[in-house]
């Protein structure tokens, strides 16, 4: 579980479980660099994350769907670190949408960050991985993606493509010692709470059933910090070494794996 001097990348450190995981790798003595397309958010994050902590973080802006912006910023991430051992890649967008009526342009924005984000991300990590000897990838699917989802059809289905792209890299990448699992959680998040205000009465009494109901500890939530963080810590060290390929729920319960 020792992250000292472990040099790591996180996606989408400008809040939710991007922040907290940056938090948790600064505090476990690592060196990280947070990336993220808010950049005054993400800035803070980095520098309030120096002040009392073990390891150090900076910022670098990116822009996970731009082919351009991923390969320039992971270029210089890997410059500053001098090589890399984990990326975290919790950057996604979500947004509610019924599959009768979502427009191509809405499909199409969906994938470019969550799918092709993956893609570009994992990608430039695992060139870099591969020098260093090996490391790990820790993508973020969702319930999402294993469930009929109706009322959030094009992030469900991009959610299903990052657990098989998972799954892949895993399998393509494990001969350089490279590993690959994706996270699905249910953490109290920004992502989170606008998912829920912007839900009808109905949609909301419905998420109820669906969503927090079937958390069998405590029927909530989770905390990003507390309940998110020392998971991630564990799958950057090398304690995790001989898992991969793997979609492993942290969310109180709510989904069973099979
Ligand atoms: N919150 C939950 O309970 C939940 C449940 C299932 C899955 N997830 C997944 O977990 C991950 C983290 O979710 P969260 O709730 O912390 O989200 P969040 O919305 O709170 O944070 C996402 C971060 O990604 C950044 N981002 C968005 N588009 C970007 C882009 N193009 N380039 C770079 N950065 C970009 C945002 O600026 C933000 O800082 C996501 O992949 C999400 O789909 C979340």
């Amino acid at each position: 579980m020792e992250l000292k001097d472990k040099r790591i990348i996180i996606s989408g450190c400008a809040k939710g479980m991007g922040e907290a995981t940056l938090n948790s790798y600064v505090k476990a003595g690592a060196h990280v660099i947070g990336m993220d397309i808010d950049s005054e958010l993400g800035q803070t994050v980095a520098e309030n994350a120096n002040k009392n902590d073990e390891g150090k973080s900076s910022f670098l802006p990116v822009d996970i769907g731009n082919p351009q912006s991923v390969s320039e910023a992971f270029a210089k991430a890997s410059n500053l670190l001098g090589g890399l051992d984990v990326l975290a890649h919790p950057a996604a967008i979500h947004s509610l949408g019924d599959p009768s009526l979502i427009s191509p342009e809405d499909w199409d924005r969906m994938f470019t960050i969550n799918v092709r984000g993956t893609m570009l991300t994992n990608q430039a990590a695992f060139h870099q991985l591969k020098k260093s000897g090996g490391g790990s990838i820790i993508n973020f699917g969702s319930i999402s993606g294993l469930r009929p989802e109706p009322s959030s059809a094009a992030y469900s289905a991009s959610k299903g493509a990052v657990h098989s792209w998972t799954r892949t890299a895993a399998g393509a990448w494990g001969k350089d010692k490279v590993r690959v699992n994706a996270i699905l959680p249910a953490m109290a998040t920004p992502m989170y709470k606008q998912a829920n205000a912007s839900m009808s009465e109905e949609a909301a009494t419905a998420s109820y059933w669906m969503n927090h109901r079937s958390i069998a500890l405590g029927e909530k939530y989770g905390d990003p910090e507390t309940d998110l963080g020392p998971v991630m810590v564990f799958f950057a060290s090398d304690a995790s070494r001989f898992i991969t390929g793997q979609l492993i729920p942290v969310d109180g319960g709510q989904a069973s794996i099979r």
